[in-house]
């Protein structure tokens, strides 16, 4: 037993995770994600490879089931994700440019607007630098050249123009080449006019790395240019087997997390890629990884949670 208060209770920002819905099933995952947070992005269940595997055949189950879970708990929703070179499917890729951006256009388009006033948040466009500012080589880059970025965010803010949009990323939060990169292009297109109206951190840290530096500065500057910042994926991996002090290294990470955002007035909302060591992604990714999560497999609070949650 544990007497904090929930997560959701202790903070004005949103509070969420990614969900499986598959998982929902297992009583005490649902239990902890219900009490604890009041935010939930589908781990893969909104990405192009799963909605459309196979052109013009669509599969909305894992999406609108995790869209019933949220109504019937008022849990607000992130969208993940519109455009990403990742899970796509492998006929999108193929496709020639002109097709490609008709296709492109389509797909916001129907994403966006089946989810209209349901998901308060998008990622627009997932993922689209390198770690040396440039812009990452995807089939959307190669065939639709650098307008590719405002005209997904015009797309999508067509389909639901009360969706707030993001731009995330990985490995931007601290000040880097990647961060200024994504920040410039954040100011040119707010310059221009574009509906853009977030940076979404994911916030993937390993204690093996070091904290990222600049990272409250970074926070703040991007609030600056007059968007929200979300953390969007955090998690905290570690070599396993976790032990006492890998724990306390991982409660200090995501304490600065959960304090930069807070001291931040545009940090709108705190999200983990997953809540429980059960079912991370990190272990299947980096072999001999783990423990990246607040709760334990056994939907136990960790050091990390109570770091959060005195
Ligand atoms: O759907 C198949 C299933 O049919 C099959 O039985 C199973 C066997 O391996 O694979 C399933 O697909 C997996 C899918 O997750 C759904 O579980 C893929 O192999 C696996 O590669 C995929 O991994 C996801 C990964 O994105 C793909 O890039 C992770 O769950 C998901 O956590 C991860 O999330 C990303 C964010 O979207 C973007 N930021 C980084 C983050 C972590 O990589």
């Amino acid at each position: 037993a544990h007497w904090a208060p929930p997560l959701q209770h202790i903070t004005h920002r949103y509070v969420g995770s990614a969900v499986t819905p598959a998982h929902l099933a297992e009583r005490d995952y649902r239990a902890v994600l219900t009490r604890e947070f009041d935010s939930v992005t589908p781990e893969n269940e909104l990405k192009w490879e799963t909605l459309e595997a196979t052109r013009g055949q669509y599969d909305w189950s894992g999406a609108d089931e995790l869209v019933r879970y949220a109504k019937k708990h008022r849990k607000s929703m992130r969208g993940h994700t519109l455009v990403w070179h990742s899970q796509l499917p492998t006929w999108v890729a193929e496709l020639p440019a002109d097709e490609l951006r008709a296709v492109l256009r389509q797909h916001i388009t129907t994403v966006v607007s089946r989810y209209r006033g349901k998901i308060r948040a998008w990622d627009v466009v997932n993922e689209a630098f390198n770690e040396d500012g440039t812009r990452r080589d995807t089939v959307f880059q190669q065939k639709l050249g650098d307008g590719y970025i405002a005209d997904a965010f015009r797309w999508a803010h067509q389909a639901d123009p009360s969706a707030k949009l993001y731009i995330n990323d990985y490995n931007v939060e601290g000040v880097n080449p990647k961060s200024d990169a994504t920040y410039e292009l954040v100011r040119s297109l707010r310059k221009q006019g574009v509906p853009i109206h977030g940076m979404g951190i994911q916030a993937h840290l390993s204690i093996e790395y070091g904290f990222p530096t600049g990272y409250r500065e970074n926070l703040k500057r991007f609030g600056a240019l007059g968007v929200d910042v979300a953390l969007t994926e955090a998690d905290v991996r570690m070599p396993l087997p976790p032990d006492d002090a890998k724990l306390a290294t991982q409660a200090q990470y995501f304490k600065e997390l959960w304090d930069g955002c807070h001291a931040t007035r545009r940090c709108v909302e705190f999200t983990t890629w997953g809540f429980t060591d059960r079912h991370s992604w990190v272990p299947g990714w980096f072999p001999g990884e783990g423990a990246a999560c607040l709760f334990d497999e056994n939907m136990r609070p960790k050091p990390a949670y109570r770091a959060i949650n005195p």
